[in-house]
């Protein structure tokens, strides 16, 4: 009997196993270059970041009334336009959702993000925010290439449109994953069902769509380190003082010295 059952187990492992395989999909990690002085992009970052990431997490750490100060919004705009949660404008940028409604809903309480492009990196953010891709098996039908199986629902899915994992003409790779050229040095290219597609458009074209999360990322870096603009142009006001008491310094330096020789 025992032995039976072992030959059951044994017989049903490779179907668990087959079932357990998911297509991994093929994301080829793109890197921002982010402008904090660009006051443009760090207004429609705030935008965003509160109209579609707010409902869930936080920025607690930041006041809207330094955030309007700082990426340039007066504060009646400010308050008409990007504060929703019935919030102050002195108040911390908090998210309404309660923790505990968060963790039965997701799973996971959704973390504050004041600080998180220092935790993970602007890259990082940004690969994160375009690799959403639908995934039935998941709770909330979404999954993440840099991030699996996380917790978060695709929120910018009608922005960017649904991404799936599908069939698409895509660079042939070689058994170590490296792209393959031909002796002309052309990219070859096959049909390959491991790519990221987005059958049905979204709201944006997809430069449209790199340029959202590109200013999304760019305020939330700004946000993790909102001194650091700053500290540049205070740090250039120091080196014009080092440089300007040199002189006198040195003329000091030269009187003591006359006497000495
Ligand atoms: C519907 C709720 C919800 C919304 C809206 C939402 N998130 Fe999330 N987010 C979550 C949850 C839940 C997690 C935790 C996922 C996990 O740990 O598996 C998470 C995790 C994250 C993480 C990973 C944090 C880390 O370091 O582990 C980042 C970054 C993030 N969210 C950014 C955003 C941004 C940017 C937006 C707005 C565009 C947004 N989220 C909107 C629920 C949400």
């Amino acid at each position: 009997m025992k032995k039976q059952i072992a030959t059951l187990i044994l017989a049903a492992l490779p179907v668990f196993g087959f079932a357990a395989e998911k297509v991994v999909p093929q994301y080829e990690m793109q890197s921002v270059n982010i402008d904090l002085t660009d006051k443009e992009a760090l207004q429609d970052g705030a935008r965003t970041f509160v109209n579609y990431c707010m409902g869930c997490h936080g920025a607690q750490f930041q006041r809207y009334e330094r955030v309007a100060k700082d990426i340039g919004i007066p504060e009646n705009l400010m308050m008409e336009n990007l504060v929703f949660t019935g919030a102050k404008i002195g108040d911390h940028m908090k998210s309404s959702m309660a923790p505990a409604d968060a963790k039965a809903w997701f799973g996971q309480v959704p973390p504050d993000l004041t600080l998180v492009a220092r935790v993970r990196g602007t890259d990082w953010l940004y690969n994160y925010m375009h690799s959403f891709y639908e995934d039935p098996s998941r709770p909330l039908g979404a999954n993440n290439v840099v991030f699996p199986n996380v917790g978060m629902p695709n929120v910018l899915a009608a922005l960017q449109g649904s991404q799936t994992v599908g069939c698409a003409q895509a660079a042939k790779l070689d058994e170590k994953g490296k792209k393959v050229y031909d002796t002309f040095g052309q990219l070859v290219t096959e049909e390959r069902c491991d790519q990221l597609v987005i059958p049905k458009k979204g709201l944006l074209t997809e430069s449209e769509f790199d340029t959202k999360v590109k200013n999304l990322v760019t305020f939330l870096a700004y946000s993790a380190d909102p001194n650091k603009l700053e500290s540049q142009r205070i740090g250039t006001y120091v080196l014009l003082f080092l440089a300007f008491f040199f002189i006198f310094a040195y003329a000091l330096k030269r009187e003591y010295w006359r006497d000495v020789h």
